[in-house]
């Protein structure tokens, strides 16, 4: 009988919708669950006896009842926890503290010992919910930085299971992790390490990691091993990637071809610049809007020949930094508009809202360049998916250094997004690219994410956690 795999999120991958009586759900945004989604419905399940996801699911558990309890590919594993602990844990701890600190915001960093105590309670909790239902077969895979403690507590109960964590967002430099207190560091650091593999998107994380253990905890690392408490745990990057196929082919779709033929009727002979993301200060959505702006000033024949369609998605609307961003960027776009708008023509179309799959891939087909300016950004999804999607070789990214993602999708327009006369430039160097270029960077690309998709990304993880849990057996037997 194959190992049962047991997914562990903060979440779960659904937000539960409650309309009158009606309670609906539809798939949660962010790049988790895209990933890890993606991999389970392109067969992934199959190699598991079964798949449990667990995570906490966003209504209380009369409302739970009323969805169905599963899907195709996996059983949910409700984590329910009391509100206000919840605010502590979620609003405060994960999105106040770690969130900011790990993205490079050291001055949003809230320091709060009531937050990191309801962190402490709540991985306990979830612990204590996983241990009711795993076996020490189960496979277990921890994603994100909610539950960074999560693995040590399952180690002290279970010695010998598989545990793999992965971080989907960026470790920092120990110059930043270091400005939290001390026993704050130590109960991160050691709680990943109760992990048997321990992944990151990208080398500079890890090392970032490694410098981290060995100067806090003073533990030897020789890179892609650590040797502690008689144990040896493997760490490597596996940069998150998209379902290709899904992305390539779904220009073929006739509802996407649909959609698509009424956006290009209301671009009409205009250049369209596009973009997408949750609402979040990491995601530089001002410095994109100032970078439009120079563009604007310094090319005064594309006001009136441009449009800039820019879509957020709401996202931790209950957290002050996020309320006061969603603010600014409202103010800069009103302002924006109105400097260079016309009666017949507006520089930004601004929608505050979530776009189905068809909606999203049709404005990748319309748009001439994806314009995604991150201040910091452990990978950056959108940005493989807009290539992925773009199989006529059409477009141009513009992708900010600061995400993930750059490493790997090199033929983009790099820039840096606080320089917004690079932002400018590289606008015109987009929308004047020729095709014969557009393409030659489009399909080198799209080589690069069809070889490593999300597929390969979590087969590659799931083969690593067995194979450091098989050397550590035969360690264990001489
Ligand atoms: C990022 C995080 C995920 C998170 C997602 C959405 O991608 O890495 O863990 O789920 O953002 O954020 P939310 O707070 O809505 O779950």
């Amino acid at each position: 009988m194959p190992n049962r795999l047991i997914i562990v999120s903060n979440r779960l991958p659904l937000a539960v919708e409650i309309n009158g009586n009606t309670v609906s759900s539809r798939q949660a945004s962010g790049g988790l669950v895209s990933a890890v989604s993606a991999f389970l419905g392109k067969g992934g399940k199959e190699r598991f006896g079964e798949v449990i996801w667990a995570g906490i699911p966003g209504c209380d558990a009369s409302i739970w009842q009323k969805l169905p309890g599963r899907t195709e590919e996996y059983v949910f594993l409700p984590i329910f926890i009391e509100e206000q602990l919840y605010d502590e844990y979620y609003n405060g701890f994960s999105n106040s503290l770690i969130w900011p600190l790990f993205h490079y915001f050291p001055t949003f960093v809230d320091y709060n010992a009531t937050h990191f105590d309801a962190y402490t309670r709540v991985n306990d909790h979830f612990a204590q919910e996983l241990l009711n239902n795993l076996n020490e077969h189960d496979i277990v895979w921890i994603h994100d930085y909610h539950l960074l403690p999560l693995a040590a507590i399952l180690r002290q109960r279970f010695p010998s299971i598989a545990i793999g964590f992965f971080l989907h967002i960026p470790f920092p430099s120990y110059e930043l992790f270091r400005v939290i207190p001390k026993r704050w560091q130590q109960n991160i650091l050691e709680g990943l390490l109760g992990a048997d593999l321990i992944g990151f998107h990208t080398i500079d994380y890890l090392q970032h990691f490694t410098s981290c253990l060995e100067t806090i905890l003073k533990i030897e690392t020789n890179g892609q091993h650590i040797f502690w408490k008689n144990r040896t745990i493997k760490i490597d990057a596996f940069p998150v990637s998209i379902d290709f196929e899904r992305f390539n082919n779904a220009s073929d779709s006739q509802a996407v071809r649909e959609i698509a033929a009424e956006y290009s009727n209301i671009k009409g002979e205009r250049k369209m610049i596009f973009s997408v993301d949750r609402l979040d200060y990491t995601k530089g959505i001002s410095n994109r809007l100032k970078g439009y702006e120079r563009f604007l000033e310094n090319n005064p024949e594309y006001i009136g020949n441009v449009i800039f369609v820019l879509t957020v998605i709401p996202s931790r609307d209950s957290i002050s930094r996020y309320i006061e961003r969603k603010k600014m960027i409202d103010e800069f776009i009103g302002r924006l508009n109105s400097r260079f708008g016309s009666i017949v023509w507006q520089p930004v179309i601004y929608q505050y809202d979530h776009l189905n799959f068809e909606e999203l891939i049709a404005l990748f087909l319309t748009c001439d360049v994806a314009l995604i300016t991150p201040l910091r950004d452990g990978m950056n999804l959108v940005a493989k998916e807009f290539i992925a999607s773009r199989k006529d070789g059409k477009g141009v990214l513009i992708l900010s250094e600061m995400a993930g993602a750059s490493k790997e999708l090199t033929e983009a327009l790099l820039i840096n997004p606080n320089d917004s006369d690079e932002i400018s430039e590289m606008i015109k160097k987009a929308l004047e690219m020729p095709f014969q270029e557009q393409k030659e960077r489009i399909y080198a690309m799209q080589n690069r994410i069809r070889r490593y998709d999300v597929v390969a990304w979590a087969t590659d993880f799931l083969e690593q956690l067995q194979q450091i849990k098989s050397v550590q057996l035969e360690f264990e037997i001489k």
